[in-house]
């Protein structure tokens, strides 16, 4: 079985330990890791098979492969240590890889040690379909994402163009550009922009909508890809996790269903 250790136990990370320890996934978890290291202590001796906790650097040694649900930052400290180990690597935070620097050093790194790094569909659906078209020609890729007016309120967009939020009372259209700017003016929504990106046509090409919307209650995100293939459109209606209500608990899901797949007989789907 494949050892695996993670850093970063909120929301995702959680998710993940406790459907290891039901056997939901056939991988051993060995150990943890969090800057919160009273609070992952707790969490790891409430599971039936309790990992190690330790630092996210001891972690690398003892794994065969690293599953990163923390932060962007987490994503530059350990993910080239890991590749240079020869280690695999799950990301959450793939909002990090939208620095052409970091991706390039990653690729690079993960060809020399023979890594992989794997970056989970999270929130989104119809990767399976961008991956396909893309061996063709794409024309476009749009991400239209609906929310609700409180998961906005400090985005620095709206800080900077001085969106008064209080007045919007109807879906609204308030940003339109390429995944690049929207990574910037709304860094909430960047892992998404940046899985699309990745998988599709890159951050300049990607176009981002963002429509406020004061009757939801979830986050809809809309995917429309054009190209040589045809057309499809995806559409989701998020519930957010109990535990970070700006995490979808697809996004939990989604590595889990990674994480189970390493193990599969059978690889169904793009
Ligand atoms: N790919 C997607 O679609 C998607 C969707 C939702 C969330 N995310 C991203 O996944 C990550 C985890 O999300 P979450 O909801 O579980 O977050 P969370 O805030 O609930 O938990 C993050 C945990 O990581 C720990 N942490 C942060 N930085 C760390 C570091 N450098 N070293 C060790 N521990 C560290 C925190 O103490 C916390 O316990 C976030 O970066 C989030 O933006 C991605």
């Amino acid at each position: 079985m494949i050892k695996i250790g993670i850093v970063g136990c909120g929301a995702i990370g959680k998710e993940i330990c406790r459907a290891v320890d039901k056997g939901i996934i056939k991988v051993q978890l060995v150990a943890i890791a969090d800057r919160k290291l009273q609070a992952a202590s707790a969490f790891a001796s409430s599971l039936r098979s309790p990992p190690e906790v330790m630092s996210a650097e001891e972690l690398i040694d003892v794994v065969d492969m690293v599953v990163e649900c923390a932060s962007q930052t987490a994503v530059r400290e350990i993910l080239p240590s890991a590749l240079k180990k020869g280690k695999d690597v799950m990301i959450m935070s793939v909002g990090a890889l939208t620095s052409p620097e970091l991706l390039k050093e990653v690729t690079l790194l993960a060809r020399k040690y023979g890594c992989r790094v794997y970056l989970p569909s999270g929130a989104i659906v119809g990767l399976d379909g961008l991956k396909s078209a893309s061996i063709g020609k794409i024309d476009s890729v749009t991400l239209t994402t609906r929310k609700p007016l409180s998961s906005l309120e400090r985005a620095p967009y709206i800080e900077q163009c001085k969106v008064d939020l209080s007045t919007i009372k109807e879906s609204t259209l308030i940003f339109e550009g390429s995944a690049e700017e929207a990574v910037k003016g709304f860094p909430d929504n960047v892992n998404v922009a940046a899985t699309l990106s990745l998988a599709g046509i890159g951050t300049q090409n990607t176009k981002i909508r963002i429509i406020a919307d004061p009757t939801l209650e979830r986050n809809v995100h809309e995917i429309c890809v054009k190209g040589n293939f045809g057309k499809f459109e995806t559409r989701v209606e998020n519930v957010p996790s109990t535990a970070n209500p700006k995490t979808s608990y697809l996004a939990a899901l989604s590595a889990i269903a990674t994480l189970r797949r390493l193990s599969d007989p059978i690889q169904i789907g793009t």
